[in-house]
C-alpha cells in the first residue's frame, strides 16, 4: 500500500552516548509537541526515533534511561493539574499489514479465541480531550496530559462544533475523543490570525493546541470535535457505542466519508484500511492513520490495557503528509500569462512516496505573512495530487544565519517593469512577456490543436518577428515561412495545412487558446456553451459571466478585464474567421425553453451545459484513468467535450450528485469515492457504446 508508513524498524543507536542523544532529541521534540504542536521533527521521524530507542532499550535493558519517552503516555512530555477519572490512553503502532497480521495474532492468543469483530476507523489527527458532562451538560473539558492528568482547557468548549454544551439526555458521563482544525477551519484559522497580526499556524495539529490553550484571544478560532470513547455508557460494543455517542449530539467520524466500520475478519479490516488510506487525500480534515479496534465490549474487557495503551487496538500509521525540511531558496517564474510566481526550492523530502524538491509560495504576499526566510526550517504539505505547499517556518529552530528572502525588482524574464497592484505580480508586458509561451499553448492539442507548431517551431517565429501573437499565425504566408531555418516546401505547406484546419475550431477551443486567466479547458467549455458566440462573450458584463456555473464574481470581473485587454486581438482573429462559431446560447435557450413551459411560442430544444437532448441528458460524468478502446486516443478535455455533446456535464470530481464515473486503467481514489457513494461505475468500453453516436 503506497500510503503505508515505512517497514524497516530503524537500526538502534550504536553507543551509549548515542542512545542519550537520541533519547534526548526525542524528549524535547515530545516537549514541543505537546506544548503548541510544534516539533523539530517530523512524525515520520519521531516514530523512527522511538523505534530506534525501543530496540536499543531491547538490547540493553540495564541502560534504560528515566527519562527515556518509551512506554509513556505523550512521550513522557506533557503534564497538567485535573486528574483523569481512568487514565487516557495511547495506542500502540503498526506500520504495515504484515504487523498488523502478527499484532492481530497476538491478542488472540491472549484472548484464547477469535476476536467477535473489528471494527476500523479514521485515527484523526489532532489532540485527545476528556469532556465531562453532568446531568447533560458540559462541565469540563481536559487535555490528556500525561495520561493521568490533564490541563483544564473548559474556556475553549465554546469554539469546538460537535462538543454540545447539552447532551440529549440529561447523563452523567465522560467524552472522549479528539479536537482538530478542519482544512477549512485550518485556513480560516490562518486568515484571521494574519489580519490580527499574528504568525500563522504551522499545520492543523499546532493550531488546534495552540488554540485550545489561548485565553483571551481577540478573535476566535473554529475546532471540530470526533469523539471514539465514553465513560459511564457501559455494555456497548463499540460500534454500537460510536452510535451512541451520535445519537446524544456528538460529532463521530461516522459522519465523513471514512465512517467507522464493523469488519467480520482481519481481512475486511485490511480492506477497509486501504479504502480509508486511498480516501485520505479528499477528506476534509488530516489522519495520520487507521485504528483497528476489537469491536466486542467482552473482547476488549479480557485483553485489558497496559500502563499506556489497551491491548484491544493498534493504530496502522500512515505516512506523514506535513514533512520539516530546510528552505534553500525561492525562484521566481514568469507563467504564460505574464504572473510572476514564487517557488520554493526544498532540500528534497520525501512525503507520502514522493520526493518533493519544490513547493508553491502563492505570491510575495504570502511569503511576507508566513514569515519565511531562506535557511529556515519549513513545514511542507503535501497530499495525493496536491501540489506540495511550503505553510511555515519553525521560527523557534532559527538559528540566527536565515537570510531575507529577495523579490524580484523587475520581471525575471524581460527586464520590464512588475505591475504589483494585485497581491500575484505580474510583468507589465502581460502576455506580450510571454508570446512563446502563448503562441505553444494556443497551438495545444487542447485549444488549436495545430500539429508541428511546438517550441522551436515557435521561437522560431515569435524570435523572427513574423509572430507576435495569435492572431499573426493566421495570417501567415508560404513566403514568410520560407525565410525560417529549416523551413522546407513540405514544411511550409503542412503548418499552413495545420493553421487552416485550426481556424474553423469550435468556440470553446479558441476561447481557451486566448489563455485568459482562470479559464481553463472546462471553463472554457462552459462559456463558450452558455453564450454561444464571441460576440456575445465580449458583450457579456461580469454579471452575466457570473451566471455561468463556476465562476464567482471575482473571476467574472478578471475576465471582463482580459477580455477588454484583448479586443484588438480578438478582432483580428474574427477577421481572420477564427472564433466565429455561432451556436444556440444556452442563457437564450433557457428562457426561451421557460417560455415555452409557460405557454409561449417555440419548441426550440436548450443545448449545451447537460441540458440539451441525448444519452447523458441530465447527468453528471466524471472520467478516470486511462481510456482504452475507442475512447483510448481522447485527451481527457476530448473526452468531457464528448460528454457535453451527449448532453452531460462533465465533472472533475466524484460527489453525491455524481450521476456516472467512466473509470479506465489505473483508476485510483475516484474510484474507490464512487463506490462509496454508490455512484455507477462504467468502462471507457461500455460508455464508448453508450455515446457511439456523438464520437467525432
Ligand atoms: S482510541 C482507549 N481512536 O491517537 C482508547 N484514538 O496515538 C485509546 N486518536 O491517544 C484511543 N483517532 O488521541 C482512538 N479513532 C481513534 C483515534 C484516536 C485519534 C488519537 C488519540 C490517541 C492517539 C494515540
Amino acid at each position: 500500500m503506497k500510503d503505508a508508513a515505512t517497514t524497516a524498524t530503524p537500526a538502534a543507536p550504536a553507543s551509549p552516548e548515542a542512545y542519550a542523544d537520541a533519547v534526548a532529541t526525542a524528549v524535547r521534540a515530545a516537549a514541543a509537541y505537546y506544548a503548541d504542536g510544534s516539533t523539530p521533527l517530523g512524525d515520520d521521524e519521531y516514530d523512527a526515533l522511538v523505534r530506534a530507542i525501543e530496540a536499543y532499550e531491547r538490547e540493553h535493558p540495564d541502560q534504560v534511561l528515566p527519562e527515556s519517552p518509551t512506554g509513556k503516555v505523550a512521550g513522557g512530555a506533557a503534564v497538567g493539574d485535573v486528574p483523569h477519572s481512568t487514565p487516557m490512553l495511547s495506542l500502540d503502532n503498526v506500520f504495515s499489514a504484515e504487523e498488523l497480521e502478527s499484532w492481530a495474532a497476538g491478542l488472540e492468543r491472549r484472548l484464547g479465541r477469535p476476536v467477535a469483530a473489528w471494527c476500523v476507523e479514521p485515527k484523526l489527527d489532532g489532540l485527545a480531550v476528556a469532556a465531562r458532562y453532568r446531568a447533560g451538560r458540559l462541565t469540563q473539558v481536559l487535555t490528556r496530559g500525561d495520561g493521568l492528568a490533564g490541563e483544564d482547557i473548559t474556556h475553549a468548549a465554546d469554539a469546538v462544533l460537535g462538543l454540545p454544551a447539552r447532551l440529549a439526555e440529561p447523563l452523567d458521563v465522560e467524552l472522549r475523543g479528539e479536537v482538530l482544525l478542519t482544512h477549512e477551519q485550518f485556513e480560516q484559522a490562518n486568515a484571521v490570525r494574519t489580519t490580527h497580526g499574528a504568525t500563522p499556524f504551522a499545520h492543523p495539529r499546532s493550531g488546534a493546541a495552540g488554540t485550545l490553550r489561548a485565553k483571551d484571544r481577540p478573535y476566535r478560532v473554529e475546532l471540530t470535535f470526533f469523539g471514539y470513547d465514553a465513560h459511564g455508557l457501559p455494555g456497548l460494543d463499540h460500534a454500537e457505542l460510536l452510535a451512541r455517542l451520535a445519537e446524544l449530539g456528538a460529532n463521530t467520524a461516522a459522519s465523513t466519508e471514512a465512517a467507522p466500520r464493523r469488519c467480520a475478519t482481519l481481512a475486511e479490516a485490511e480492506q477497509r484500511i486501504e479504502k480509508i488510506a486511498a480516501l485520505r487525500a479528499a477528506l476534509p480534515f488530516g489522519i495520520d492513520g487507521v485504528v483497528v479496534k476489537a469491536d466486542a465490549v467482552a473482547d476488549q474487557e479480557q485483553a485489558g490495557s497496559g500502563s499506556r495503551a489497551p491491548r484491544w487496538a493498534v493504530a496502522r500509521k500512515l505516512q506523514a503528509q506535513h514533512k520539516v525540511t530546510r528552505l534553500l531558496g525561492v525562484e521566481w517564474n514568469v507563467g504564460r500569462t505574464g504572473i510572476i510566481a514564487p517557488r520554493a526550492v526544498l532540500d528534497p523530502v520525501v512525503i507520502d512516496g514522493v520526493t518533493v524538491a519544490y513547493a508553491t509560495l502563492h505570491n510575495p504576499a504570502d511569503i511576507e505573512r508566513r514569515g519565511l526566510m531562506i535557511g529556515d526550517q519549513v513545514f511542507v504539505y503535501r497530499a495525493g495530487d496536491v501540489i506540495p505547499r511550503v505553510e511555515a517556518p519553525l521560527v523557534d529552530e532559527r538559528t540566527g544565519s536565515e537570510q531575507p528572502i529577495a523579490f524580484p525588482e523587475v520581471c525575471p524574464r524581460c527586464g520590464d517593469a512588475i505591475d504589483r497592484a494585485e497581491q500575484r505580480w505580474r510583468c507589465v508586458r502581460g502576455r506580450g512577456c510571454q508570446a512563446v509561451a502563448s503562441v505553444i499553448y494556443a497551438a495545444g492539442r487542447d485549444q488549436l490543436d495545430i500539429e508541428g507548431l511546438g517550441g522551436t517551431r515557435a521561437v522560431q517565429l515569435v524570435e523572427s518577428g513574423l509572430v507576435a501573437d495569435l492572431a499573426d499565425l493566421f495570417t501567415l504566408t508560404k513566403d514568410q515561412l520560407r525565410t525560417l531555418e529549416r523551413m522546407g516546401e513540405t514544411s511550409a505547406d503542412n503548418l499552413l495545412g495545420a493553421i487552416e484546419t485550426a481556424r474553423t475550431r469550435p468556440l470553446n477551443r479558441v476561447f481557451c487558446a486566448l489563455g485568459i486567466r482562470g479559464t481553463g479547458r472546462t471553463m472554457s467549455r462552459r462559456i463558450a456553451a452558455h453564450f454561444g458566440s464571441m460576440v456575445a462573450i465580449r458583450a457579456a458584463h461580469a454579471e452575466a459571466l457570473a451566471g455561468v456555473d463556476g465562476i464567482g464574481p471575482e473571476k467574472a470581473a478578471v475576465i471582463v478585464t482580459e477580455l477588454a485587454e484583448l479586443a484588438a486581438l480578438l478582432d483580428r482573429l474574427a477577421e481572420q474567421g477564427v472564433g466565429t462559431e455561432v451556436t444556440e446560447p444556452v442563457a437564450a435557450a433557457a428562457v426561451v425553453a421557460a417560455a415555452a413551459a409557460t405557454g409561449g411560442a417555440s419548441a426550440v430544444g436548450p443545448v449545451g451545459e447537460g441540458t440539451a437532448a441525448g444519452p447523458l441528458a441530465g447527468q453528471s460524468v466524471v472520467v478516470t484513468g486511462s481510456m482504452t478502446g475507442a475512447l483510448a486516443e481522447l485527451s481527457r478535455n476530448e473526452m468531457n467535450e464528448l460528454i457535453e455533446r451527449a448532453g452531460g456535464k462533465a465533472s472533475s470530481s466524484v460527489s453525491k450528485r455524481t450521476s456516472l464515473l467512466v473509470a479506465g486503467e489505473k483508476a485510483g481514489s475516484k474510484r474507490v469515492k464512487a463506490e462509496e457513494l454508490g455512484v455507477p461505475v462504467t468502462t471507457p468500453e461500455e460508455f464508448a457504446v453508450l455515446v457511439a453516436d456523438f464520437l467525432g
